[in-house]
C-alpha cells in the first residue's frame, strides 16, 4: 500500500507486485488552494487530517483485500511540505504499528521518476528522467531503485509553479472556460487559441551556461512586464484579460520548452560521451504535472529523436500526484528488499533532500558546446490534456 500527502493531494493505492491496481483513491484540494491563489500550508495540512482516513480505507476497501493482508506500508516522507508530510507518515506509522507491517519510507521524487516502470515495463535502468512539476524541475539518471544520478535542477523556480503564477496574473481564472484550470493548462489552452506565436520576443533563459541547470525567474520577469505593458497599451479594466494575451501564452510556452529542450540536449551529449546509457536501450521518462502538458513533449520529441531515446510518459493520473506511484516504487523496493523498515520510529519528514549524488560540476567542466536541434513544426493544439 503507498499513501501520499506531500503537497495538496492525498492519494492511496494497493498495488500487487506485478504494478496492478486493485484499489486506489484520491483526494484533490485543488479547487481550494485556487481560491486562496496558492497553497497555505496549515490549510493542506487540516485538509489531509480531515481526509486521510476515508482515503486510505477507500482505497484498502476497492482492492478487496484487507488491512490483515498487506505486505508493507509505503509513505512520503521527503521532499515536500513537512506539514503536510508528516499527517501521511504518522498515519502510516500508526497503521503499521496497528497491523505489524514493515514501513517504505518513500521520497517523492523518486516515485515520480519510476512510476514510468509500472506503466512500461520494458523500461530498464540506467534511464534518463525529466521530472517537471509545481513543486520541481531536474533532469537525472535513474541507476536503480534507490540510486539518482542528478545531472541538472531549476536554480530557481519550477515550471508549473511559474505558469500557475501567470495564469494568476492574466487573470484567465476570470473567463468561464478556465475558471477551474490549473495554471499551467490555463497557458497551454490560451496558446492554443494563438493566432502568431512570435508575436512577443523572449530570451531563452541560461543560453550561455553550459550546465544542465534549469531557470524560470528571468522569464516570470520578461512576461510580467509584458503584461503591465500591454496592460496599458488596452487600458484594461482591473478584472479583465488583455486581448493578446493567447499569443503572449504562446511564445511563452515556446520559450519553456526551447529552455527545458536546450538542457534534455546537452544531458543526453554528456551521457553520450561519458557512456552513461546503452546506447541501444536509451529511454527519456518525463513524468510530474507538468508533463500533462501536450506541447512541451513535442519539443522533447524531436530532441529524443535525434539522439535515439525513446520517449516515455505515463498517463496524466500518473504524472500529478498519487498514491500509486508511491505503491510503486514500495513494490520495488519491496522486491529488492531496499528500505524496508519494521523499526521505523527515528524516520522523520524532510522538506528537502537531493535525489541523488549531483554531476553538475562533472557536466559544467566538460564544457559542451551544443548544435541546437531545431524545433520545426511545432504547434499548439487545443486538445489538453486532463493535468487535475
Ligand atoms: O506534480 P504535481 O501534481 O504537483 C507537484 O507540483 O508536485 O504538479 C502540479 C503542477 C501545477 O503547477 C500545474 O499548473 C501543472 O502541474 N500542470 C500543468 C498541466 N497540468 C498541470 N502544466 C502544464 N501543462 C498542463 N497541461
Ligand atoms: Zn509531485
Amino acid at each position: 500500500m503507498g499513501i501520499e500527502t506531500s503537497c495538496d493531494d492525498t492519494g492511496c493505492a494497493v498495488l500487487n507486485e506485478d504494478g496492478n491496481i486493485l484499489g486506489e483513491s484520491l483526494h484533490s484540494q485543488h479547487l481550494v488552494h485556487l481560491k486562496h491563489g496558492g497553497i497555505i500550508p496549515p490549510i493542506a495540512q487540516d485538509m489531509h487530517r480531515k481526509n486521510i482516513e476515508h482515503v486510505v480505507n477507500l482505497a484498502v476497501e476497492r482492492s478487496g483485500i484487507k488491512f490483515e493482508d498487506l505486505s508493507a506500508i509505503a509513505t512520503t516522507v521527503e521532499p515536500g511540505l513537512p506539514m503536510s508530510l508528516s499527517i501521511g507518515m504518522k498515519y502510516g506509522k500508526h497503521l503499521c504499528r496497528l497491523y505489524k507491517k514493515p514501513f517504505i519510507p518513500i521520497h517523492h521524487m523518486k516515485a515520480h521518476a519510476l512510476t514510468a516502470r509500472m506503466y512500461d515495463k520494458s523500461i530498464e535502468y540506467p534511464f534518463l528522467v525529466l521530472l517537471v512539476s509545481g513543486g520541481h524541475c531536474l533532469l537525472a539518471i535513474a541507476e536503480n531503485v534507490d540510486d539518482f544520478l542528478l545531472l541538472g535542477k531549476s536554480t530557481d523556480n519550477a515550471p508549473g509553479e511559474i505558469m500557475d503564477k501567470i495564469a494568476r496574473r492574466l487573470k484567465l481564472r476570470n473567463l468561464e472556460e478556465y475558471a477551474t484550470l490549473s495554471g499551467g493548462r490555463a497557458v497551454e489552452l490560451a496558446a492554443s487559441k494563438a493566432d502568431n506565436s512570435t508575436q512577443f520576443n523572449y530570451v531563452i533563459p541560461l543560453l550561455h551556461h553550459k550546465n544542465c541547470n534549469f531557470s524560470f525567474s528571468g522569464l516570470h520577469n520578461q512576461i510580467s512586464r509584458m503584461i503591465e505593458k500591454e496592460e496599458k497599451i488596452y487600458g484594461v479594466a482591473p478584472d479583465e484579460v488583455i486581448p493578446t494575451v493567447y499569443n503572449m501564452c504562446a511564445g511563452f510556452l515556446l520559450t519553456i520548452t526551447r529552455h527545458i529542450c536546450h538542457r534534455v540536449q546537452r544531458a543526453m551529449e554528456f551521457i553520450q560521451i561519458k557512456n552513461l546509457i546503452p546506447p541501444e536501450r536509451r529511454v527519456l521518462v518525463m513524468s510530474g504535472g507538468v508533463a500533462c502538458n501536450n506541447f512541451i513533449p513535442k519539443g522533447i520529441e524531436i530532441i529524443c529523436k535525434e539522439y535515439g531515446y525513446k520517449l516515455v510518459r505515463p498517463p496524466p493520473k500518473l504524472c500529478t500526484d498519487n498514491g500509486i506511484m508511491i505503491a510503486w516504487n514500495g513494490v520495488e523496493r519491496w522486491k529488492s528488499q531496499i528500505g524496508i523498515y519494521s523499526d521505523f520510529e527515528h524516520i522523520t519528514v524532510k522538506k528537502s533532500n537531493p535525489i541523488g549524488n549531483s554531476m553538475i560540476e562533472e557536466i559544467e567542466n566538460a564544457n559542451l558546446s551544443c548544435e541546437w536541434v531545431k524545433l520545426k513544426d511545432l504547434k499548439h493544439t487545443s486538445a489538453v490534456r486532463d493535468g487535475n
